[in-house]
């Protein structure tokens, strides 16, 4: 994986779970118009963005990564949006309090709307057509017409990427990320419940500090720090042709960036070390994630290191193990024990969601709080063993009161999931859930 790099050396590349456009001529006139739109994000942000998963890697931070598991070209609303903010800074609040480190925010969000399959086909009634891949390529309604891929997809994503984006800066930097404003965070249907009541108590001990510290003498309110958060965007870089229009070279260093967001992802289904994602991304400058599968091996692994972060720059990749709750101890040892010997600075994340999905008795996609709680508590005591820090959580969720993983101590059960179940793709922990997770992750980690 070596000789020169251009932002289209990947098209020499096999790349799998692009769609099947039908009309190239479309698709080159859609990324040409991309092309020639502004960047989402800066080169200068992503190299923050690297920095504090610097930290991350040396164990003096805790990522935290959560949104989607795609973005809805339907249900784009500022509320939508604000939502979902709300509780990843309600978690950040909790892990922050309870681990006594900080907490790197970055939302699978302003960009998440591709889609790998892992079959290219369903069968609907007698009908076989073609997979659904996110509405940054065609939609979901289960009719052949409407699963066509249609390029001016890709540029509407950009569009609410952007405007995506736009309130996600207002929001971090405007006054509703302010620290003082930790009670005002919990919403109705969450503050009555036993984990809302939970944060509650936490957000009285913060506001106690707050004042405790003001009392001190300590200038609060001009402490931009309690005031604002970065938060950071990422997405699975997949529909390659995308990227590339988005990928720009910087004025300050003369190296390309994929300003489609802060930190992108490849997918367990596209980490071919031949293939065109990897050598996609190995030449852009951002801070990068990997995700690792049941099947990973050492060598499969050191090679993604080497491919990825050659130079061994800290919190440059961040590996994101998805094992499965029953397999995670076992198989994430070895991984763990080939990188610290090969001196890889990596960040280390659990992703608990993807390898714990089954299918409910009603045919609904689903994942249980205890099995994602249980891959966690896994991922800790692997990291423990051998002696590396537990990084990070990568997971799948949303702020509204939707009934689609099972589980939590207001518990959710079989026969609630078709109350809300509107995820577009993968099942979402609600916002409860979310905050009972944070609460748990804190407490696996002392354990
Ligand atoms: C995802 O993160 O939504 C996803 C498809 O994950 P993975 O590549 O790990 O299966
Ligand atoms: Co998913």
């Amino acid at each position: 994986m070596t000789g020169p790099w251009t932002p289209s050396t990947w098209r020499e590349r096999r790349a799998e779970q692009q769609p099947p456009w039908p009309d190239d001529v479309a698709v080159e006139r859609a990324l040409k118009q991309i092309a020639s739109f502004p960047p989402l994000v800066f080169a200068g942000e992503a190299r923050n963005l690297t920095a504090s998963l610097g930290q991350v890697a040396a164990g003096r931070a805790f990522l935290l990564q959560a949104g989607d598991c795609a973005e809805s070209f339907e249900t784009f609303s500022a509320v939508n949006i604000r939502e979902k903010l709300r509780v990843i800074l309600q978690m950040a609040v909790i892990l922050t309090y309870s681990l006594g480190v900080p907490v790197v925010k970055v939302g699978r969000i302003a960009g998440q709307f591709a889609k790998p399959r892992s079959s290219p086909t369903e069968r609907v009634g007698d009908e076989e057509i073609a997979s659904f891949r996110g509405h940054i390529v065609n939609d979901p309604a289960p009719t052949a017409a409407a699963r066509v891929p249609d390029p001016d997809r890709l540029v509407q994503a950009y569009h609410q990427a952007a405007s995506t984006l736009n309130l996600l800066r207002a929001f971090s930097k405007g006054g509703f990320a302010d620290l003082s404003r930790v009670h005002a965070w919990t919403q109705e249907f969450v503050a009555t419940s036993r984990e809302g009541q939970r944060y509650e108590q936490l957000a009285t001990e913060i506001e106690r500090a707050l004042r405790f510290m003001r009392a001190c003498g300590i200038e609060i309110e001009s402490t931009f720090q309690l005031h604002e958060v970065d938060m950071y965007t990422s997405h699975e870089a997949l529909i390659l042709g995308w990227e590339e229009a988005l990928t720009r070279q910087d004025s300050l260093t003369d190296d390309w960036y994929d300003c489609s967001a802060h930190l992108l992802w490849i997918g367990e289904r596209t980490r071919q070390r031949d293939g065109a994602h990897v050598e996609f991304l190995r030449g852009v400058g951002n801070p990068l994630g990997c995700k690792l599968g049941p099947t990973a091996s050492a060598d499969e692994v050191l090679d993604l290191c080497e491919a990825l972060n050659p130079d061994r720059v800290p919190g440059r990749l961040t590996l994101i193990s998805r094992m499965g709750a029953d397999h995670v101890e076992d198989r994430l040892r070895p991984l763990l024990r080939a990188v610290a010997r090969a001196e890889h600075p990596v960040a280390w994340a659990c992703d608990p969601m993807h390898g714990n999905t089954f299918t409910a008795a009603n045919g609904r996609k689903t994942r249980h709080f205890d099995d994602i709680c249980a891959e966690i508590g896994g991922f800790v005591r692997a990291h423990r063993a051998e002696g590396s820090w537990p990084g990070g959580v990568h997971v799948e969720l949303t702020g509204e009161e939707v009934t689609e993983c099972l589980g939590g101590a207001e518990e959710v059960l079989d026969v609630n999931l078709d109350e809300r179940y509107e995820t577009v793709c993968d099942p979402r922990l609600n916002a409860r859930q979310s905050i009972d997770l944070a609460f748990r992750v804190a407490e696996l980690m002392r354990a």
